[in-house]
């Protein structure tokens, strides 16, 4: 075991994609020898797994990175990895820009990591790999990695990687690479694995899983995977992003009568303004995603979660309004909230930008309010219910709370009982009785 005794260090930016992928690297570096440390200055290794989809991101891991340089090393030498969607961005730049990086490797080529950690390992040269998708297709694929799970009865699933949508704004088709779904029978015996390992929840992962299969059978097969995985054994199910112009009704029906497919939707609408959405590349209209939701909402009792872009170039004050309006229309449980942020080599990047920032920042503030208002109405229709909570750990403000979250995904805080201790619970789903509901979480007793 070529890494036997180091200690590595794993820093995660940006979505599930990335969680799971950063499963699959702690599974990797553990199969050879490697041990984890939850801080980088006892780490031999520091492995960083970055994200690009906004300029905060990509800055703030510039920062960490420069301020590893002078921080003593547990055995006089610290390897510092870069992967993710800057890697695969930026490449050679990177060690240009910081030149105690060590190994920079992309989205495509996970499995050649503990390679380049070895080859840096032996050498003072910064070992560079950033592949293509066609270039990576020899590799071993992600999902054939070992994998270090993060959590026992919870598991990401992706079905497929890349996304071609290319709504104007977005860095993600340019660092993930074109859409690529897993093949079917593949899926359900990785979902048959993880319930033989004790799984109780799973969250099917793609950019646009609405489009699930496209690919591979000439045709979307997500209502179909739905029904499979839904009817598996699994107790939960979960999937994300859907993406409104390819939720189909044959989805919604699925998602409606598979009884383990937890009633919550994450999809996002980006804008409330048709003019912005045409602007944004995203194929829908307003009142297209108001008939989706009411179509949802005729088939089940769901709990809607969205995103959505502040200060896209060009938005007026009209177009913001929109947005504002489809918010407090709707009433989601949930929504993130972004503000929009210019990706070179985008389209949109192209586009002028001339709303001063102090009007987005003040739109900004505005539409956070509007959403905490829906989250908090939505709150408010659990109080009084029993519902079904997933623990998953103590609450981090308080040690004496058990927290999980309720089939609607809200996160749901319950005294731990007395005598009792977080192993009793951690992984289990027990009835509570909701008797507080605040905007972001509720609370409640073990019935
Ligand atoms: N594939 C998913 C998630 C993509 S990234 C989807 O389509 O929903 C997650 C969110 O980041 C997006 O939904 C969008 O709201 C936001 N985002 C993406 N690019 C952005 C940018 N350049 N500026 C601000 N927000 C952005
Ligand atoms: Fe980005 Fe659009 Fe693809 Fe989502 S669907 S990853 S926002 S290009
Ligand atoms: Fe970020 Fe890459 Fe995900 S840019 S949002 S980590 S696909």
């Amino acid at each position: 075991m070529q890494l036997n005794g180091l200690y590595y260090h794993l820093r995660t930016f940006g979505c599930q994609m990335n969680q799971h992928d950063s499963e699959r690297i702690a599974g990797m570096l553990e199969a050879l020898g490697a041990l984890p440390v939850s801080d980088a200055e006892q780490a031999d290794i520091v492995v960083f797994m970055t994200c690009c989809v906004r300029e905060a991101a990509d800055t703030r891991l510039y920062g960490q990175v420069a301020s590893l340089k002078n921080l003593p090393a547990p055995n006089g030498r610290r390897l510092i990895a870069i992967g993710g969607c800057i890697g695969q961005r930026d490449g050679e730049l990177l060690v240009e820009r910081l030149p105690h990086v060590d190994v920079v490797f992309g989205t495509h080529n996970l499995a050649s990591l503990p390679g380049l950690l070895i080859a840096a390992l032996n050498d003072a040269e910064a070992q560079v790999e950033v592949l293509s998708d066609s270039q990576a297709a020899t590799l071993p694929k992600a999902t054939s990695l070992p994998i270090r799970r993060q959590q026992a009865w919870q598991a990401w699933v992706p079905i497929m990687t890349g996304c071609d949508n290319f709504c104007s704004y977005c860095i993600v088709p340019y660092v993930r690479g074109r859409e690529t779904s897993r093949p079917f029978e593949e899926v359900l015996q990785e979902v048959e694995k993880l319930l033989a390992e004790g799984v109780v929840e799973i969250t099917l992962l793609g950019q646009n899983v609405n489009s699930y299969g496209r690919d591979l059978y000439g045709q979307p097969r997500f209502a179909e995977m739905l029904r499979a995985v839904g009817n598996s054994g699994i107790q939960r199910l979960r999937f994300t992003t859907s993406h409104p112009k390819d939720l189909s009704e044959q989805t919604i029906a699925a998602f409606a009568e598979t009884a383990a497919v937890m009633p919550q939707l994450h999809l996002p609408f980006q804008s409330g303004s048709d003019r912005i959405l045409q602007a944004m590349n995203r194929n829908y209209t307003a009142d297209h995603y108001r008939s989706l939701i009411k179509s949802v909402r005729q088939a089940t009792a769901a709990a809607f979660s969205t995103d959505i872009i502040v200060g896209f170039p060009g938005e007026t004050e009209a177009d913001f309004q929109a947005t504002c309006d489809l918010v407090s229309e709707i009433g989601f449980n949930q929504a993130f909230t972004f503000i929009y942020s210019r990706r070179e080599g985008t389209p949109a990047a192209e586009l002028v930008d001339d709303t001063p920032a102090e009007v987005i920042q003040e739109r900004f503030q505005r539409l956070v309010q509007i959403v905490q208002q829906s989250a908090w109405q939505q709150s408010q229709l659990e109080l009084d219910k029993t519902t079904s909570v997933l623990f998953e750990g103590t609450s981090k403000r308080d040690q004496s709370m058990l927290s999980g979250r309720n089939p609607q995904n809200t996160t749901v805080h319950v005294p731990l009982p007395v005598g009792r201790s977080l192993d009793d619970y951690i992984g289990r789903i027990e009835p509570v009785h909701i008797d507080l509901a605040r905007t972001w979480y509720l609370r409640g007793e073990l019935v």
